[in-house]
């Protein structure tokens, strides 16, 4: 706090208070920080020998690029430079390292063991735990929401808070609960304060979640929400027009599996009046479950 701004107990109190109710409820650092004038990737740390599943050998990583001192701190810094397209193009390295890891993955768990050793995605720098999956890896449903919120974060377990407590209820009402339904997100680190996952991250965790679904196998994935649906789906429709009409997701290895796009439980309680759609939507999964057996 500045001695140019003194503020009471009670300004600060108040100050906090705006910010939790604005979703800010992680303290990083004491000084701004200009991440524009941040853009040298950080290398991956070194896959741990014990993750790497035995027979199998990962590709040379890309050459580590030497560290650039952050300039926004130096006291002569340059007026920094104004964000450039390379500034949000993905970073192909990190994505490639993602893709390689994912893909050598032979077992859930395997999968889990590499997800959690990868460092390059920034989320996981802030977040608490990694929020793999919560449910039964050999359920015949498989549903995919967007990010792990404040609850699910410190659990590291998906949909654990209010919208978790809707979803159990919506599954109930189609007779499935976690022991035959499994659940995860696209993103498993928790974004800081909720916001939504920008689409770098999003590309860079793609190929986790990817190859989850491809050792699942599920009958049917459900997308709870429009991250999930567009990420996975491969299309850029709205949520409201793609809901309730089944979709493909096709796996790596060519596997066509049965996706029904449906709101978000997170929306269906700032909208309950759409929960009449979801609850159509979850019917079409209760036939199509019966359907395929
Ligand atoms: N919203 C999501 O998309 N996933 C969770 O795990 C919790 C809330």
């Amino acid at each position: 706090m500045s001695a140019a701004s003194p503020m009471n107990r009670s300004d600060l109190a108040d100050l906090l208070a705006f910010y939790a109710s604005a979703g800010v409820d992680e303290a990083l650092e004491e000084a701004p920080v200009n991440r524009f004038a941040e853009t040298a990737p950080k290398p991956p740390e070194r896959m741990p020998e014990a993750t790497v599943p035995a027979g199998k050998t990962l590709a040379p990583r890309p050459p580590a690029q030497p560290p650039r001192p952050d300039m926004s701190r130096l006291p002569d810094a340059p007026p920094a430079r104004p964000p450039s397209a390379s500034a949000t193009v993905p970073d192909e390295a990190q994505a490639a390292l993602a893709r390689q890891l994912a893909t050598t993955a032979t077992t859930l768990d395997e999968l889990r063991q590499h997800m959690a050793a990868f460092d390059g995605c920034n989320l996981k720098f802030t977040a608490k735990n990694l929020v793999f999956a919560d449910g039964n890896p050999n359920a015949a449903v498989m549903l995919v929401g967007e990010a792990p919120g404040r609850d699910e974060d410190i659990e590291g377990l998906p949909f654990v808070g209010r919208s978790g407590r809707l979803l159990d209820r919506m599954l109930a009402a189609i007779g499935l609960d976690r022991t035959s339904a499994y659940i995860a997100n696209v993103i498993p680190w928790r974004p800081p304060g909720n916001r939504t996952p920008t689409p770098h991250e999003t590309e860079i965790c793609r190929p986790f979640i990817e190859r989850q679904i491809e050792l699942v196998n599920p009958k049917v994935l459900v997308n709870l929400g429009g991250p999930s649906a567009k990420t996975l789906l491969n299309t850029t429709e709205g949520i409201l027009r793609l809901r309730g009409n089944w979709r493909v997701h096709t796996t790596a290895s060519g596997v066509a599996i049965p996706a029904m796009p449906t709101l978000h439980p997170a929306y269906l309680l700032r909208t309950p009046a759409h929960k009449k759609l979801a609850w159509r939507d979850f019917l079409e999964v209760k036939a199509k479950l019966k359907e395929l057996g």
